[in-house]
């Protein structure tokens, strides 16, 4: 069994799922279902006995404690996080709760199971970390693209957050010799993308008339990843990854924002043409930019290639393509995130039924 933190989120969500359709190890899955947790995203595993549901808070040390006493996991795979920057921004405080005190609760947590396991299980115990791009800052135009060795330079309380979780989960490495492993991936798109961030955003505000905000001139770089792809590669670390590791992970995809916006109206007018016979990119409205807006990211992915023998396996034309259609085609997810009724998915389905087969423990 493993537990997976974070899994009713966008990634956590689409890693579980990706698990169960490629293996029959049990997953459970903590999650304090925030705004940005949705259990719809894992309605597929209902009645699934594989999936373990404990609604939770990752800084609760006796909750981690007693997940870890009582499915005794092989590995973790740490999600768990608040993760848009735009939120730091306004509400930095909630950030350093979940993803630095969080981080650290887990750490310790896992130490104290891991030291007390027999010496085969204690080699073969991994705890891996999910980071970010955004720790190493912003690049120019012409720099080189971040390697594993880039220096850490966060600018927003976010990718702070995420730096230092980054370094709490290297020194328990060093110094207590947990296993660690880190990913530090790019922008990640796909099915289950909550419209706070760009791509699901800009798909929803086309469809439903309403302007879509280019933050500032719309010539930022990001490096995007089809959210399989990253699954892929989670994967892949977990299973051959080395112990105080650090793998980045990107899609070998730099784009403007601009060209993100116009390839996905492009998609959109091809599949739902406006009445009015214009392109959605009519929407396109500039809008005061981010404070402190990294203005480039790219990643360098060839020592998970070289070393583990990852590469994506969707272009950004294959995945965006996916992501739109997906999202033409689940109406009803959307409706139920835009209304807030996702918020009541966990009582709708759980309340007074008692024992599920996916178990909700808390
Ligand atoms: P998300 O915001 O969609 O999901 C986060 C999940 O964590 C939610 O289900 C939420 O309920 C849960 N959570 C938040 N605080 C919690 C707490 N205190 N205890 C337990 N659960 C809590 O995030 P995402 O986009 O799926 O990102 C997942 C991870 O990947 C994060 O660590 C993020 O930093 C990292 N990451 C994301 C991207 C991206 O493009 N989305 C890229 C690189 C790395
Ligand atoms: O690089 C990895 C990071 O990617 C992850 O660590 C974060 O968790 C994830 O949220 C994402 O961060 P970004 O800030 O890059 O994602 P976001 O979708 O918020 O913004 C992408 C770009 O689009 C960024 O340059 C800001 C811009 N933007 C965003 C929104 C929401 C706009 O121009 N308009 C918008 O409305």
């Amino acid at each position: 069994m493993i537990l997976v933190t974070g899994g009713a989120g966008f990634i956590g969500a689409n890693f579980i799922l990706d698990w169960l359709a490629s293996s029959d190890e049990p997953v459970v899955n903590l999650d304090k279902l925030t705004y940005a947790g949705n259990l719809e995203n894992l309605a597929r595993l209902q009645n699934d006995p594989r999936h373990v549901f404990a609604q939770g808070d990752i800084c609760d040390r006796a909750l981690v404690d007693s997940l870890l006493a009582t499915h005794q996991p092989r590995a973790i795979v740490h999600f768990a996080a608040e993760s848009h920057v735009d939120r730091s921004i306004h509400c930095p405080g909630e950030f350093i709760r979940t993803n630095v005190e969080g981080t650290f609760t887990l750490l310790e947590a896992a130490r104290a199971h891991w030291s007390a396991l027999p010496a085969d299980a204690r080699t073969a115990f991994r705890f891996h970390h999910v980071s970010t791009d955004e720790v190493y800052g912003s690049l120019t135009p012409t720099a080189a693209p971040f390697d594993e060795a880039h220096l850490y330079a966060p600018n927003s309380p976010y990718s702070a957050s995420k730096a230092a979780s980054d370094h709490l989960a290297r020194a328990w490495f060093h110094t207590y010799g947990l296993p660690v492993t880190t990913s530090n991936c790019s922008n990640n798109y796909g099915p289950f993308h909550f419209p706070e961030k760009l791509i699901p955003l800009i798909i929803l505000n086309a469809l439903a008339g309403k302007p879509l905000p280019i933050y500032g001139d719309g010539l930022q770089v990001r490096d995007w990843l089809y959210v399989g792809d990253h699954c892929a590669a989670i994967r892949r670390i977990l299973t051959a990854g080395l112990p105080g590791e650090t793998y980045n992970v990107g899609g070998w995809n730099e784009m403007t924002n601009l060209d993100i916006v116009g390839k996905v109206c492009a998609l959109l007018d091809a599949a739902r043409p406006r009445a009015d016979g214009l392109s959605y990119s009519a929407q396109i409205t500039h809008v005061t930019d981010r404070p402190g807006h990294d203005r480039r990211y790219a990643i360098d992915a060839r020592k998970i290639e070289r070393e583990l023998g990852w590469r994506p396996a969707e272009t950004f034309e294959s995945g965006i393509a996916k992501t739109v259609r997906w999202y033409l085609e689940h109406a009803e997810w959307v409706k139920h995130v835009q209304s807030g009724a996702y918020r009541d998915w966990v009582s709708r389905q759980y309340g007074g039924r008692g024992e599920q087969t996916t178990r909700k423990e808390h």
